[in-house]
């Protein structure tokens, strides 16, 4: 059975609500779907999957989260090489810097980014947002059917 990991950091839910969509979008035809915070995510989770999503808010001054997200993506940056991901998170005020700064850094990683950029959404995903991270999850899908 193929394995998806979704992993994601979330301060006060809007990436996490992102996070239960994409999973939501990538289920089914047979695929096992894993949904993991990130502090209980390991690099074997990520080893061990054949296409993983990655979540993260925009946060400090338009970075990644910097406690434990940054350093788990900095951990699996062998990993992912060639491996089908996706990336996504929620945003306030900014204009999407955290998530292309990532984008570049998971091609400086040679990830195999099947979405053409990463899925920001802002506050908190409803409407079209929803039907987007849905979207998401079934991309990264079939990229492994
Ligand atoms: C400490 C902190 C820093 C933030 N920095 C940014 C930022 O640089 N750019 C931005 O667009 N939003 C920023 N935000 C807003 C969050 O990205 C936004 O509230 C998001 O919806 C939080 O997602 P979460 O519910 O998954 O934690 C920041 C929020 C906090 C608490």
């Amino acid at each position: 059975m193929k394995k998806i990991l979704i992993t994601y950091w979330s301060g006060t839910g809007n990436t996490e609500q992102m996070a239960n969509l994409v999973a939501e979008g990538a289920s089914g035809d047979g695929i096992e779907v894993i949904l993991k915070n990130v502090s209980e995510t390991s690099t074997d989770d990520v080893k061990n999957a054949d296409a993983v999503a990655l979540g993260c808010p925009a946060m400090g001054d338009e970075v990644l989260e910097e406690s434990e997200m940054e350093p788990f993506v900095d951990s699996i940056s062998s990993i992912v090489e060639g491996k089908p991901c996706v990336i996504f998170g929620s945003f306030g005020w900014g204009d999407g810097k955290w998530m292309r700064d990532w984008y570049e850094k998971m091609e400086g990683y040679k990830a195999k980014l099947v979405a053409d950029e990463g899925l920001m959404v802002n506050g908190e995903p409803a409407g079209a947002d929803e039907d987007s991270c849905k979207e998401l999850g079934k991309t990264l899908k079939d990229s492994i059917s």
